[in-house]
């Protein structure tokens, strides 16, 4: 069995963040979002694993990841030219996957039980492709499954305007060799894209099975902002360990589950848990509230944060104000006069979004 992540895409719903960064680098309490999706094919004893990449970001994804040397397993890049579509990146992994069996997991997805049992139920079904499934409240923004009663999948449809169930497809599949058959049969959708769901479908037309299962446990898509922050939260709520490895002065106050990396300094800061704060990060004079994740080498005085992801080296300053709900990129730097009445001085990079509240 080998594992197939994608990696690639355009991100266009993160932007300004993915005009620099690839999606499935974001950082998720401190670790990027990939790392999620290759230790959970890593842990159902997957040992070659390749990730489809983009011209734009895929250099960024190998410098982070390297070569699966730290997991101990093998890790190819694939280049994907253009983001054509999730069936066209299987089609381009053809020779990485040759004929065998492998699981797809879309690397900017999260699901809380890993994909071990999945894969053993794969292995022993009999099934041409198993497929992940899971109750939503908005299904017309995914791809949607219909199933016969005995759970095998009668049809499928892509993001349809009338959804004629709620079940969505989760960012996980699996599928034998003749999935490759399937999508050398497809044309591409109307958004011009090969889709995996009339890949799927193709399969069900000319006979062959398609399980599923349905999730009862999160999973979490992280296309968006507000995605990102709601899996930094779930992660940060389930996160046990608590790690005291930086400083604090007699007057801060850490409570709850928090992590505080190497090197790093409180100095009259209260920080309430569940939260991450790297390595080499210097809080002064601030709040830290709960679903916080502030990266490596971050600077934050006088402020309050609190269900906030901070990137690395960002620089929060004199702020005297919260931020809450935020998603901060790498370097950037906030600062606020305290004096009132107040005005703004601005530069914010193309796409950006500031609400002032
Ligand atoms: P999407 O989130 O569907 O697409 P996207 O990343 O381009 O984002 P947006 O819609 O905001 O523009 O992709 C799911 C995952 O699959 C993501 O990790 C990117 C990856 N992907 C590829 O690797 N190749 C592709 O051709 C596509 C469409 C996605």
């Amino acid at each position: 069995m080998k594992g197939l992540i994608l990696s690639g895409g355009k991100g266009t719903r993160m932007r300004p963040i993915t005009h620099t960064a690839a999606k499935q680098l974001l950082p998720v309490a401190n670790k990027p979002i990939l790392f999620y999706g290759i230790e959970a094919l890593i842990d159902a004893g997957i040992k070659e694993i390749g990730i489809i990449i983009s011209p734009e970001t895929g250099n960024d994804v190998k410098e982070c990841v390297g070569d699966g040397s730290r997991w101990g397993i093998k890790i190819d890049y694939i280049l994907q030219a253009e983001p054509l579509g999730l069936a066209h990146a299987v089609k381009t992994a053809r020779d990485f996957l040759k004929d065998s069996p492998f699981v797809m997991y879309l690397g900017d997805n999260l699901i809380k039980d890993g994909v071990g049992p999945l894969v053993e139920r794969f292995k022993q079904g009999g099934a041409d492709a198993f497929i992940l499934l899971k109750e939503v409240a908005n299904p017309s923004s995914f791809g949607v499954a219909l199933l016969d009663p005995d759970g095998r999948i009668n049809c499928l449809e892509e993001k349809p305007a009338k959804p004629k169930s709620n079940l969505a497809l989760v960012g996980v599949y699996l599928f034998n060799p003749k999935i490759h058959v399937a999508i050398d049969r497809i044309k591409p959708s109307k958004r011009g894209e090969l889709e995996i769901t009339d890949a799927i479908q193709e399969l069900i037309n000319t006979g062959n099975r398609v399980d599923s299962h349905i999730l009862t446990s999160w999973w979490l898509d992280t296309g968006k902002k507000d995605d990102m922050l709601e899996a930094n939260r779930v992660v940060l709520d389930e996160m046990t360990d608590v790690a005291m490895n930086g400083d604090m002065d007699g007057s801060s106050r850490v409570s709850g589950r928090v992590q505080i990396g190497k090197g790093s300094k409180l100095i009259n800061c209260t920080v309430r848990g569940p939260a991450v704060i790297g390595e080499n990060c210097h809080l002064e004079n601030s709040y830290v509230g709960p679903f916080t994740s502030i990266g490596d080498g971050a600077r934050v005085s006088h402020a309050e944060i609190e269900h906030c992801i901070l990137r690395e080296k960002c620089q929060i300053m004199e702020f005297h104000g919260r931020i809450a709900d935020s998603l901060i990129g790498v370097n950037v730097e906030l600062t606020r006069s305290n004096n009132k009445p107040h005005a703004f001085r601005l530069m914010i990079g193309d796409d950006s979004k500031v609400e002032v509240v």
